[in-house]
């Protein structure tokens, strides 16, 4: 059965596209079938993925819009090898478009249904924002996943993307979930990285991926080569952190898959975090900066 994330954080620049990017590449490389959708005007996943943003015949405008069919906006087996829908800035207009039309929250998820049997994961890159866009990732995923920096404010608007997930879950998606968070451009010889850390995984618990994703040079030089990271310096911290949640994913997923919900919790696999309201871990960190 096909897994659809959403990676999502409406902060700017926390390693969403990079994750995307990596991620895919990881899955792939391990066989698996995935789709990424470029969601972001910025289209930095497409150019992240080797493909021409500039140069596009269809992408995910013309999927949100349905002015053609999803399979004519799939780009089959990229260099980075998965299949890639691509994006450019043509996308902002979309945003406007659907505000036009009914049911424009569930135009991806529709769009989807016609060829997600296809694939074993796919990944929604989501623009830093909780717009039309992200409405439609979140409402065609299954799981969010939120890549965070460990750094002072990095809650900060997390409360808006939580309540945005409970609002969906008692109208158009009562199964989407926090799938994980993803600690990135980590550097655990700092305080406040640990301190941050500690207090993520007080709140979210189990949720929060025990791999981690180092700052690394080669993951930040690699988009320049229109390449992830594993196809540019595979020995690399970062190209191995990224295989390494790779492995982190499908392990999770196998556990899920063998264990019923019931036991699960039993188990303390989906144990309850110890949770503390958000505003109140920003506040502790306030008091010690
Ligand atoms: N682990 C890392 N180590 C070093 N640099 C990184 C790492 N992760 C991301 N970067 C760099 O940080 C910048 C922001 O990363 P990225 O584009 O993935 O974030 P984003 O959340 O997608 O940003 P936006 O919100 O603009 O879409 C990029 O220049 C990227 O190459
Ligand atoms: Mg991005």
């Amino acid at each position: 059965m096909v897994s659809i994330y959403s990676i999502t954080n409406q902060k700017g620049g926390v390693g969403k596209t990079t994750t995307c990017v990596n991620l895919a590449a990881s899955l792939a490389a391990t066989k698996r079938k995935v789709l990424l959708i470029d969601l972001d005007p910025q289209g930095n996943a497409t150019m992240g993925s080797g493909v021409n943003k500039y140069e596009l015949t269809y992408s995910s405008y013309h999927l949100l819009t349905q002015k053609v069919a999803i399979t004519d906006t799939v780009i089959k087996q990229t260099s980075a090898g998965y299949d890639l829908i691509p994006a450019n800035a043509d996308l902002t207009a979309a945003e406007v478009e659907l505000m036009k039309k009914p049911s424009r929250e569930i135009k991806l998820r529709q769009a989807l249904k016609k060829i997600e049997e296809q694939y074993d994961f796919i990944f929604i890159d989501c623009p830093p924002s909780l717009n039309m866009l992200t409405l439609n990732s979140l409402v065609a995923s299954k799981g969010v996943i939120i890549p965070m920096q460990c750094e002072y404010y990095a809650l900060e608007g997390l409360s808006a993307l939580i309540s945005t997930i409970s609002g969906l879950n008692q109208t158009l998606n009562p199964d989407l979930h926090i799938q994980g968070i993803l600690r990135t451009m980590y550097d655990g010889r700092t305080a406040l990285t640990t301190e941050v850390s500690k207090q993520l995984i007080n709140h979210f618990g189990n949720k929060v991926y025990r791999t981690v994703i180092p700052r690394n040079i080669k993951l930040a030089e690699a988009p320049s080569h229109g390449v992830p990271a594993l196809h540019y310096a595979k020995k690399s911290r970062g190209a191995v952190a990224y295989i390494a949640l790779a492995g982190e994913i499908i392990r999770r997923q196998e556990k899920n898959r063998k264990i019923p919900k019931r036991k699960q919790l039993k188990s303390g696999i989906v144990k309850k975090s110890n949770k503390q309201p958000l505003s109140r871990t920003s506040t502790t960190l306030e008091t010690e900066h």
